[in-house]
C-alpha cells in the first residue's frame, strides 16, 4: 500500500484553505427540524413506491422531460440511481416491496456486465455500487457480489499505467479521449477498493490510489475550484490541460463537478485514509459554500451566483452527502466541522422546502430543478436520477447511522 501520510504537499497541492467567507450564514440558518425530515422521508417513500409500478422492469432515462421520466432498459450510466433509491427506501422503511423490487433487478445487472452492454466507460461505481454492491452489503446477495466483481474488472481494464489514471470515456484506442480523467470518477473508485476487499487482489486498490492522487494533483485548481475533465499525456504521464464538458467554460467551475469533489474525496478516504483527501475536500467545499445564492441551492455553474440561470439541485444534494461524510473524518475541534454540518442541514432544509416533489404532486421524480447538460440543453430544470438518489441518501444519512454503498 502507498505511503499513508500523504499530505497535500506530497501530491503537489496547496493546503491553504480558501477562506470560508460567511460561516454565520450556515450556523444561523433556519434549522432542519425532525418534523420536516420526517415529512420528507414519508413523502419520498411514497413516491418511490409509486415509481415501482411505473417503471416495472424498466429504468428511468437519466433526466426527465417536463416532469416525467421516460422508461428505458438497463442501458444508461444512470440505472444504478434508481436501484439505489430502492435499497435506500428499504433501509429507511424495512418494507418488503422495496427489497423485492431491488432484488428483481440484479439478474439484469449480471446480464448487462456479462454481455458488456453499454459498459465501455468509467461509470461502474454509479451502476454497480448502488445496485449489486448494495445488495451484497445489505442482504449478503451473492449474485450481486459476482456481478459487481465483473464490473470492477471492466473498470480496472480502463486503467492506464503510464498516466496512472482510469480513462473516463471512449474506447481506449480513441485518440480524442486518450488520457481524459474526470472528477465524477471519484465516485466510481470505491468499487475498485471493494473488489480488493472481496478478492484479496491488490491491483484494484493500487489503480484507485494512483487515480485519486492524479485527481488531487490535476483536477483541483490553485483557487480550490475544479476542472470537470483533464487530459494526461498517456506516453509521458505528464498533465496536459483541463477542459470542461458540461460546465459553462473551460475555466469556470461546473457545480456538479465541484459536488463530485466534495463527496468523492471523502468517499475514497474511507478506503485510502491519507490526509490530503480531507484537506482538499475542505478547500473544494469552501469554494462551493462561498458561491451559494440566498436559498443555498447552487446555480448549475459556480460562475453564476445570482440571476436567472438554472439551479442544479442535484449538485446541492450531492454536496450535502459529501459534507456529511467529510465531517465524519475531520478532527472534532476543526473549526469548519460544525460549519459543514450546519451547511449540509441548511441546504437540505432548502431542498425539502423549495425543491422536493411532494407525494401528492404529479411528476415521477423526487427533486425538481436539476440540470443534466446545460450546453446541450438536455435535462435543464427538471428531475434527474442522481438528484433523486442523493436526495434520498441525504435523508438516510440524516436519519440513521448508515454504512454507505460507496
Ligand atoms: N457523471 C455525469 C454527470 O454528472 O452528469
Amino acid at each position: 500500500m502507498s505511503n499513508f501520510r500523504e499530505t497535500s504537499a506530497d501530491v503537489g497541492q496547496s493546503a491553504n484553505r480558501e477562506v470560508l467567507v460567511d460561516k454565520d450564514k450556515f450556523l444561523n440558518a433556519k434549522p432542519l427540524t425532525r418534523e420536516l425530515l420526517a415529512k420528507a422521508k414519508s413523502s419520498a417513500l411514497k413516491k418511490v413506491a409509486q415509481s415501482i409500478d411505473y417503471f416495472a422492469d424498466k429504468y428511468p432515462e437519466p433526466a426527465a422531460l417536463n416532469g416525467v421520466y421516460q422508461k428505458i432498459g438497463n442501458i444508461e450510466w444512470t440505472s444504478g440511481f434508481w436501484s439505489g433509491q430502492l435499497w435506500l427506501a428499504y433501509q429507511l422503511s424495512g418494507e418488503q416491496q422495496f427489497l423485492d423490487a431491488a432484488l428483481a433487478q440484479l439478474s439484469g445487472y449480471k446480464h448487462r456486465i456479462e454481455q458488456k452492454i453499454e459498459v465501455d466507460h468509467h461509470d461502474h461505481g454509479f451502476l454497480y455500487l448502488l445496485s449489486c454492491v448494495a445488495a451484497h452489503k445489505v442482504v449478503g446477495n451473492e449474485l450481486g457480489r459476482e456481478a459487481a466483481i465483473l464490473s470492477a474488472d471492466c473498470l480496472y481494464a480502463r486503467y492506464i499505467e503510464t498516466g496512472k489514471i482510469i480513462q473516463a470515456w471512449g474506447n481506449l484506442n480513441d485518440p480524442a479521449e486518450a488520457g481524459r480523467m474526470i472528477i465524477d470518477c471519484n465516485l466510481n473508485l470505491p468499487i475498485l477498493y471493494w473488489a480488493t476487499e472481496q478478492t484479496g487482489d491488490a491491483k484494484y486498490r493500487e489503480a484507485a490510489n494512483n487515480h485519486i492522487r492524479q485527481a488531487l494533483k490535476y483536477l483541483i485548481r490553485d483557487n480550490a475550484s475544479t476542472f470537470h475533465t483533464y487530459f494526461i499525456d498517456t506516453l509521458t504521464g505528464e498533465g496536459k490541460y483541463g477542459a470542461t464538458h458540461q460546465g459553462h467554460a473551460d475555466d469556470s467551475c461546473w457545480a456538479r463537478g465541484q459536488a463530485w469533489g466534495i463527496s468523492g474525496f471523502p468517499f475514497v478516504y474511507r478506503y485510502y485514509p491519507v490526509p490530503a483527501l480531507i484537506e482538499q475536500a475542505c478547500r473544494v467545499t469552501n469554494y462551493f459554500l462561498n458561491r451559494l445564492p440566498d436559498d443555498l441551492v447552487c446555480y448549475w455553474d459556480l460562475d453564476f451566483t445570482q440571476g436567472d440561470e438554472p439551479r442544479d439541485s442535484s449538485a446541492a444534494a450531492i454536496a450535502v452527502c459529501g459534507m456529511l461524510e467529510l465531517t465524519k473524518h475531520m478532527p472534532l475541534l476543526d473549526p469548519d466541522r460544525a460549519v459543514y454540518e450546519a451547511a449540509a442541514k441548511a441546504i437540505m432544509a432548502s431542498l425539502i422546502e423549495n425543491y422536493s416533489c411532494d407525494s401528492t404532486e404529479q411528476g415521477t421524480g423526487l427533486l425538481k430543478h436539476a440540470v443534466y447538460h446545460k450546453p446541450k440543453n438536455i435535462g435543464v430544470d427538471d428531475y434527474c436520477t442522481w438528484g433523486d438518489y442523493f436526495y434520498m441518501e441525504a435523508l438516510v444519512r440524516l436519519e440513521q447511522i448508515w454504512e454507505p454503498y460507496w
